[in-house]
Formats: structure tokens, C-alpha cells, sequence
């Protein structure tokens, strides 16, 4: 949430030096909701096209879209540290004022230095902190002689650095202590030690607490801000008695602060060598409630506020056992005495793996299990295993700049499945990889916008642009490639040895594959080159392969080729890049038999094999599980094996490999590169598919297509054969869900259901219909009557096929209980009167919807396939009233909202002309620009595809079905 920087006043800092009274004028509550988005982005029920279709992980790092960033060489270079003098020893006190009109922290620091190159200069990173020049010493440490300060060099607006000069040049080899007194303030940014509230019982309350990565703990002290510059750390905190404090490492004394009645220190254990960015304290009233003693052993306990004590059940069982399994996994105990988690009110990321006190996002930590979507409980379980990863991988050795940012983030983000699954098997995360995070990063990876997982970063603002799905998800997806090349236990025990190696350093990507290289010798593994060579061409080239297969019949052999898959090729020749890559090819034509290996070298575009061991009425199938990052794309007669093969029996082929084959189907048919009846035909055996994960793969892409037929003559054809594969679907699991439901069961229905519903199947309708009369009964019993899991699908339901009398019960009760869903709900109407007084209401402040929900309503009446041009002539023919009722933020998103359907010539020109008559507030804007671009692309997507589709239904209209479907009022 990084990109909220902007909304916020900068803060000025405290001048007056010294003064533990300080007071300070800052940011008040005015400004931390300033902190809520004035722009909520967030696609709801997946109706954008689907290379923006957020996995559902993706609302948790919104700020890790690749930036496209273009690290100028040598850019920023000057903001290093020169490393001439390290730090080995940290003492920190801080005391924070945490109250309205003060919000100042009163700091000491003492470092223990060893110099290494000699020098008169001592640099650190230091960031909007009032430093007080009089109080810096500097003394030899053996002899405890003082070496006098000559110069105090305050870079902290342009380098983040300060420099203190010394009269006489330090020894390498010796060591010294340099201490200072500062100043900081408790901010608003949630970034270094910053503040945060929630209000308990009517009033509001105060706490303070850290966020340091990437770059932010210069902002609470000074220090060596690197991740290479490892030290020990001795934190003490002042608070006031009646609260608490947690740091990183256990307490060990409570004394009283002298002179300050009511206030006590807290200190603490000294930490284990770590990173600047790891380290973590907070202030607050919180209470700590401590884990059943016996699921680990580590001390564990969740801290949250003490209204939240029920919601710490979850965490405080599953916390533990992830510990437990990491520790065996990795085959390294857990270092620290004990691992403590908190769920803070107001905070940036997701989470943070600060070592041995792990910050959450209440939604992340806090589980409600009578009220949570099983989603909800999924991610905090997967949050949790993803900062209990890093524990080890990060925290105990750590990369060694942040262009290797992706071997934190991208090796936690496979290990958040492994240890989920250790704990909660039910929820078949091994299954879940390809869809939430490699058909999902595809989407992202096949733009020309993309970047290599590994690329120089120096500024700051380079650095925070890493935490990416490029780092993340493609990071997770080449890590686990890795692992199947060289075998999962062969993998596992190199991590062992890496993790040995490098324990309370520093290592970079080639450390990592040494150390899997030398366990691959050492196990007999045979590669065709080293794991290195292998690796470099998927983290320094962007983007992936798509393999095409032309098989031989009569040889059985097959020629593999490689290109580069993307979606949109521009005319840019001016990338010198070689886009081939080491490709792992792994097959099979029976998935009882070990599959077959052989590779595509980074030499070769292609390559024949002479024998797939395949007779001729065989299919064989590629990237086996698709366990390796490529698409597959095959020759006709091998498309219709497979198809007749799935009709027949689709358990012969792995749901994984039913799921990539539907993916790469239709993406390589988008793409012009197989025909559309080709991936059509891959649709017909899913009348018998009843597994989520091809289910969730191919609903993802036939919904671009129900966008795009919507307003044609084909769209009756394709409601039909769409009806005729997710009845079935929908039958099989049912309106009601129970509570002995398997975990991926609940997720079936919720496609199931999102689509039968759409498609007006009767069942589902009248359930819906009847589920919500219920609760017009009872409107008190949402949670008994509704199941948090199909509650989105039944409310817009009742709405689409209801009267006035559901929609004005929906009103009201987002009126009287502020649940948004409701109000989404209300955007599904399929009365064009109902939706444009939705949007007249978004301009009259007292209609009742809240400003906060602005953006929702118009994002929702766009998507709506009735609603769409509803929209577009609101903006067009409104804009002066939108920009008097709500100013000229949401223009441009909302632009960018209406062209997802958009698709004919008369609609872009319309939106051509709107951008033309306000140029200076749509003219520059990337939104509006990618708005143009998509439109345009759905109308070739139109020209290019509609006849052959139109056709392909034509031929293949189920016999009349038996399936009654509901008409709308
Ligand atoms: N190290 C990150 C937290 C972070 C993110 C710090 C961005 C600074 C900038 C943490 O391990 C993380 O990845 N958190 C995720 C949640 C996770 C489950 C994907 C996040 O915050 O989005
Ligand atoms: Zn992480």
C-alpha cells in the first residue's frame, strides 16, 4: 500500500531538540484516514479480462503490480553506504509519547563498530530524525579513549545519510563505539516506528509499532540499513506501566524510568546477528495470549487488542504446528526462544516476517470461524506459513541486495503451500500452485512490460517496486520448477545445506544453486548443464516459453519448438534480449508410468525427439502437471486424442494437466496461435469435470469470451453450451453447502454457483431466491441463514431476479449495517432504470451511499453486461456534475472501467471522443491509454473470432437439454 504515500502530508519535524515534552503539531486522525484508498481498484466477481483478473491473493499486494521500471545503471549509487566501517552491536533505547499532540519518540543509540578500511568518515542511513550534533561520541573501544567530533554531515533529505567526521583517521582492524541522542516522530506513514489506532469501546487507541522493510528502519534510528550490514541488537523500550511491549527477542528486566513517574523500561534479550530491516518492537495496550505449550517447542503467543482475544484461536493453533513442520522441513531448529505474532489495526503490507515477532494485518491474524469465508481462512493460514518461511529463509540468511529481493519473496511464496498443507491437508494447497500463482502470474509475465525476476535496483522507490508478482509468484513458480528438475528431496536436503552455509549471512541467487549443485553431484542427479546455467535463463530473461508439439505419426517421434509467449506483440526491435531458455520437457501418454525427460537447450529453437513412446492413437501431454513454466501448444490430431481421451475418461489425465491444457487452449487461441475450435473442443468433456482446479482455470478464461459475445446473436448458442457444462457441475455439488464440506468443495460451489446463477439455472435461482425471502424475515440472522462463502453469489441473485421489494431491503441494510455486499449486490440489476439512479445517487451526498463506496458502485453497474453503457453515457453525459459531486480522481478509472466490455467500433469511438473533449484530465493518463488499448484489442478479438466461435456453437449445440432456465423479469 506504498502507493498511498502520496495522499499524505509530509511530516515536518520537530525542531525544538532535546525536550522529551516536545510538543509537536503533527498529523492527526484528520490525516490517518487520509490513509484509506480514495480509490479502490479492486475487480469484483472477476468480470475484467482476465490478464488483470486478480488472483485472489492479489487485493493482500496490490503494490506489487511490476512497475516496469528501468533501473538507470548507476542511478542511485550514491545512496550505498561505503562499508569502510560495519556495525557489530547495537544498543537502542527508545521511549515513544504516544499521545495525541505529541507523537514523538525520544532516542539513544550506542554501535559498536569495527572498521574495516581506515577512514575520518562514519556514514549511516538516518531518515527524518532530528539528530542532536551536541551529543554524538565516538571512542576507541580497547582503550576507551574519546576521539573527537569534527563534522556532522546531514544528508538525510537526499541521501538518507548522515556522516560523522572524526579528527584522526580510524585503524582497520579496531573497534569503536559511536552513540548519538535523537528525536524521531510516531508517523502516519506506517513506515519505520510509526503509530497507529482503534477505538475500544467508543474511544480511541493508541499504539506504536514498526514496519523497517525494505528501507525504513533509518527512520527509527540510525543504523547501517543494508541487508549485508548484520548486527546484534539490544532493544530497550520506555512505556507506561499499565502497557505492554514485544520485541524481537524475549524480555529479560522491567525498571523504572527515573524521573518519569508511571514509566518503565523494558529490555531485552540481545538478538541473534540479523538485518536492519528485521528487527521489531511495539508499544501498545495489547495483550498477549500464549499458545497450548505443547504444539511446539518454542514459546509462541498472538497479540492483538484485547476486544480481538476470541479471533486469536486460529493463529494460536496453526502458528505452532507450521513452526514445528519448518523446523523438520528445513532440518535447522528455530533459533530464537520464542516466535510471537501481532495483528496491528493499521498496516502497509500483507505481513511482515520481523524475526521472532511476526506483524499481521488484523484480517490476516484475526479468524472469526462462525463469520469467515473459507478463503479468509485459507489466506491466514497460507499468511502465516509464508512469514514462519522466512524465519528461515530471509531472516537466517538473507539475500544479499534487493535485486535478489525474489529469493526471500519468491522461496516463501512456495514454501506457504508446503507448510499450509503440513498443517491443513484439507486444503489441497499443492493442488491450488497453478492457478493462484502461475496461470495468474502468466497473465502478467507474457506483457511486454514485464521484468526479469533479478534486475539492478538502488533508490528506494526501485527497491519497494520489487515486491511484485514478478518476485513473488513467478519466483514461486521457478523455485518449483527447480525442485522438479532436480528431484523434491534431492531440492529439500539443498536448502538444508544452503540454508548451513550461509546461516547469519549473506547469499545471492548463485549461492543458491551452488549449494543445490553440489547435493545434485553428490545425489548421482544427471543434467544436461549446471543448475546455474539452467536457472540464469528464467531469472534474468523475462517473460516464458510456449512450446509447440508436431508430432510424427508415422516415426512417433515429434519436433518441440520454442518461442516467447505474448499476448500482444508491439513493433519494438530494439530488445537485443534472446528469448530461449533451458526447458525442462517433461511427457506422457500414461500417467501410471514415470513421465519422460529430455530438454530444449538455450541454443535450440527447437529440437526433434524420435521417439515420445506413443503409438500413433495416443495423446501425449507436456509439461507433466505442469510443474515447469512454459505453455503447451500441440498439432490438431494430438488436440482431438486428448479431446476424445477427456470425454471418455478425463481421470486418465492429471487435474492439473486438465487445467493447464484448458488455460493454454484458450490463451494460445486468443493469441492466434491455435484455432478457437481447437480449445472449444477441450470444453465439451466438462460436463463430466467436477474438480475445482481446471473448473476455477477454464471459468477464468470463458469469461472473457461471455464478455465479448454478450451484445451478438452467437451469445444464445454460447449460453447454451455454457449451461450444458456447469448444470452438471452445479448439481453435483449443490445449493447447500454443510459444514463437513471438504475445503475445495466450498470453492466448487462458489464457481458453481457464481454461474449457474448468471446463466439463470432454476435451482440455483429459486434457491437463492428463497434463501434470501428467509432473511428478509429474519434480516438479524445473516450469518445462520447465509453462509459467508455463497453470500456475494445469493444477494446479487435475489437482486437480478427479485423485484423492488428485495433491492429496497438491500438497501437498507447496507444503510443500517454498512455491509458493502449489499450494496454490490444492488449493482446487479438488470433494470436500467434501478442502475442509472444508482449512478444519479453517487452525486448527491445525502443519497445514502457512502462516499468510501463510490468508486464500488460505478466499478460494479460497468461490469454489469445491462450496465455497462449505462455507464459510459453517464460519464459522458454527466462529467461536469461527477466533477462538482466528487472532483476528478475517479475519472480516468472509471474510463478504464468501462471499456472491459467495450467492443464494437461505434462504442470506441464514443470513448475516443470523451477522451478528445477532456484531454487535460484523460489525455496523459496510463489508464485511460490502456483503456483504448483493450477496447481496441476486443474489437479484433471480435473480427478475428466471433465467425469461428458462432460456427464451432452452431455444430456442437447439446441435444435439446432438459435444464430449465430462468428468464429475468
Ligand atoms: N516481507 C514481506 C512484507 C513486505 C512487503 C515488506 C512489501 C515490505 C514491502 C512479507 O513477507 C510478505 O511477503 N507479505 C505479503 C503477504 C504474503 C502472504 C504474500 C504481503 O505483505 O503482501
Ligand atoms: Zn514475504
Amino acid at each position: 500500500m506504498r502507493n498511498l504515500l502520496p495522499f499524505l502530508v509530509l511530516i515536518a519535524v520537530a525542531s525544538a531538540f532535546g525536550n522529551i515534552q516536545t510538543q509537536f503539531d503533527g498529523p492527526d486522525e484528520v490525516e490517518l484516514r487520509l490513509l484509506e484508498p480514495a480509490v479502490v481498484p479492486d475487480p469484483v466477481d472477476g468480470v475484467s479480462r482476465w490478464w488483470y483478473t486478480p488472483s485472489q491473493k492479489a487485493h493482500i499486494y496490490r503494490h506489487k503490480y511490476p512497475k516496469n521500471i528501468q533501473a538507470q545503471p548507476r542511478q542511485g549509487e550514491d545512496l550505498r553506504l561505503p562499508g569502510d566501517v560495519l556495525p557489530r552491536l547495537y544498543n537502542v533505547r527508545l521511549l515513544p509519547f504516544i499521545e495525541v499532540g505529541n507523537w514523538t519518540t525520544d532516542g539513544y543509540v550506542e554501535i559498536f563498530l569495527d572498521c574495516i578500511i581506515s577512514t575520518v568518515n562514519i556514514s549511516m542511513n538516518s531518515l527524518d530524525l532530528t539528530i542532536d550534533p551536541a551529543s554524538i561520541t565516538v571512542t576507541e573501544e580497547q582503550t576507551g579513549n574519546p576521539i573527537s567530533v569534527v563534522d556532522f554531515i546531514d544528508e538525510q533529505s537526499t541521501r538518507e545519510i548522515i556522516t560523522v567526521q572524526v579528527s584522526r583517521p580510524l585503524t582497520a582492524g579496531k573497534q569503536y563505539k559511536i552513540t548519538m541522542k535523537f528525536i524521531s516522530i510516531l508517523n502516519a506513514l506506517l513506515a519505520g516506528f510509526y503509530r497507529s489506532s482503534y477505538v475500544e469501546n467508543g474511544e480511541t487507541k493508541y499504539l506504536a509499532v514498526t514496519q523497517f522493510e525494505a528501507t525504513d528502519a533509518r527512520r527509527s534510528f540510525p543504523c547501517f540499513d543494508e541487508p549485508t550490514m548484520k548486527a546484534n541488537f539490544t532493544v530497550t523500550v520506555g512505556r507506561k506501566e499499565t502497557w505492554t511491549s514485544v520485541s524481537n527477542m524475549p524480555l529479560i528486566t522491567t525498571e523504572p524510568i527515573v524521573g518519569m513517574p508511571g514509566f518503565v523500561w523494558d529490555n531485552y534479550q540481545t538478538s541473534v546477528t540479523m538485518s536492519s530491516y528485521l528487527v521489531a518492537f511495539m508499544v501498545s495496550e495489547f495483550i498477549g495470549i500464549p499458545a497450548e505449550p505443547g504444539l511446539s517447542n518454542v514459546e509462541f503467543s498472538i497479540w492483538a487488542r484485547p476486544d480481538a482475544r476470541n479471533l486469536t484461536d486460529y493463529a494460536r493453533n496453526i502458528g505452532p504446528r507450521i513452526l514445528e513442520f519448518f523446523e523438520s522441513y528445513y532440518n535447522i531448529d528455530y533459533p530464537l526462544p520464542k516466535q510471537d505474532m501481532a495483528a496491528i489495526p493499521d498496516f502497509a503490507a500483507g505481513a511482515m516476517e520481523n524475526w521472532g515477532l511476526i506483524t499481521y494485518r488484523e484480517q490476516y491474524l484475526l479468524i472469526d470461524p462462525s463469520t469467515a469465508t473459507a478463503r479468509a481462512v485459507q489466506l491466514a493460514a497460507v499468511v502465516s506459513a509464508h512469514e514462519l518461511a522466512h524465519q528461515w529463509f530471509g531472516n537466517l540468511v538473507t539475500m544479499d541486495w534487493w535485486n535478489a529481493l525474489w529469493l526471500n519473496e519468491g522461496f516463501a511464496s512456495y514454501m506457504e503451500y508446503i507448510g499450509t498443507d503440513a498443517v491443513e491437508p484439507d486444503f489441497k494447497m499443492n493442488d491450488q500452485f497453478i492457478i493462484e500463482n502461475l496461470q495468474y502470474v502468466f497473465g502478467i509475465d507474457a506483457l511486454e512490460t514485464s521484468r526479469p525476476i533479478n534486475i539492478e535496483v538502488n533508490t528506494p522507490a526501485e527497491i519497494n517496486s520489487m515486491f511484485d508478482a514478478i518476485s513473488y509468484e513467478k519466483g514461486s513458480c521457478v523455485i518449483r520448477m527447480c525442485a522438479d528438475i532436480i528431484g523434491l528431496e534431492t531440492f529439500q536436503r539443498g536448502l538444508t545445506r544452503y540454508l548451513n552455509d550461509n546461516a547469519y549471512g549473506n547469499a545471492g541467487q548463485d549461492n543458491l544453486w551452488a549449494a543445490l549443485q553440489t547435493q545434485a553431484d553428490s545425489e548421482n542427479v544427471i543434467l544436461p548443464a549446471t543448475v546455474k546455467e539452467i536457472m540464469d535463463t528464467w531469472t534474468f530473461k523475462m517473460g516464458f516459453p510456449y512450446v509447440t508439439v508436431i508430432r510424427n505419426y508415422q516415426t512417433g517421434g515429434a519436433v518441440v519448438i520454442q518461442n516467447r509467449f505474448l499476448l500482444r506483440k508491439s513493433n519494438d526491435t530494439t530488445d537485443p534480449t534472446v528469448y530461449q531458455w533451458w526447458v525442462p520437457l517433461t511427457y506422457t501418454s500414461d500417467y501410471t508410468q514415470t513421465k519422460q525427460r529430455d530438454w530444449l537447450s538455450v541454443d535450440e529453437i527447437s529440437k526433434s525427439l524420435p521417439n515420445l513412446g506413443a503409438a500413433a492413437n495416443q495423446w501425449v501431454i507436456f509439461n507433466v502437471d505442469q510443474q515447469n513454466y512454459y505453455r503447451v501448444a500441440y498439432d490438431a490430431t494430438n488436440y482431438g486424442l486428448i479431446r476424445d481421451q477427456l470425454i471418455a475418461d478425463h481421470q486418465r489425465v492429471s487435474a492439473n494437466n486438465r487445467a493447464q491444457l484448458l488455460d493454454d487452449a484458450f490463451n494460445l487461441a486468443l493469441t492466434e496461435l491455435i484455432p478457437y475450435a481447437d480449445a472449444l473442443d477441450l470444453t465439451l468433456y466438462l460436463k463430466y469435470e467436477r474438480e475445482y482446479v481446471p473448473w476455477h482455470a477454464v471459468l477464468s478464461e470463458l469469461n472473457y469470451v461471455d464478455i465479448m459475445l454478450y451484445n451478438f446473436a452467437e451469445f444464445s448458442n454460447w449460453k447454451t453450451h455454457m449451461t450444458s457444462l456447469v448444470e452438471p457441475y452445479y448439481n453435483f455439488i449443490g445449493f447447500q453447502e454443510t459444514q463437513s464440506d471438504p475445503h475445495l468443495t466450498k470453492y466448487c460451489r462458489i464457481d458453481a454457483m457464481n454461474w449457474a446463477c448468471r446463466l439463470g439455472v432454476a435451482d440455483c435461482v429459486q434457491n437463492s431466491l428463497s434463501t434470501y425471502a428467509n432473511l428478509m424475515s429474519q434480516p438479524d440472522n445473516l450469518a445462520q441463514i447465509v453462509s459467508p462463502n455463497e453470500k456475494s453469489t445469493i444477494l446479487r441473485t435475489a437482486i437480478e431476479y427479485g423485484g423492488q421489494t428485495e433491492y429496497d431491503f438491500a438497501f437498507n441494510q447496507y444503510k443500517t449495517k454498512e455491509d458493502t455486499s449489499f450494496l454490490v449486490a444492488m449493482c446487479a440489476s438488470k433494470q436500467a432504470t434501478v442502475l442509472s439512479g444508482l449512478l444519479e445517487m453517487l452525486l448527491d451526498p445525502n443519497s445514502g451511499i457512502l462516499r468510501s463506496d463510490v468508486n464500488t458502485v460505478f466499478n460494479n453497474v460497468a461490469n454489469n453486461p445491462i450496465g455497462n453503457e449505462i455507464a459510459l453515457d453517464f460519464l459522458i453525459n454527466r462529467w461536469d456534475d461527477i466533477q462538482n459531486a466528487l472532483g476528478s480522481v475517479y475519472f480516468a478509472t472509471w474510463y478504464r472501467y468501462v471499456c472491459t466490455r467495450q467492443n464494437t467500433q461505434a462504442g470506441l469511438d464514443k470513448l475516443i471522443q470523451l477522451r478528445d473533449a477532456h484531454s487535460v484530465i484523460l489525455g496523459n493518463s496510463n489508464s485511460v491509454k490502456q483503456g483504448i488499448q483493450t477496447v481496441e484489442s476486443n474489437i479484433q478479438w471480435v473480427s478475428l473470432n466471433l465467425g469461428e466461435i458462432g460456427t464451432w456453437l452452431a455444430g456442437n449445440q447439446p441435444a435439446k437439454t432438459i435444464s430449465k432456465v430462468i428468464r429475468h423479469q
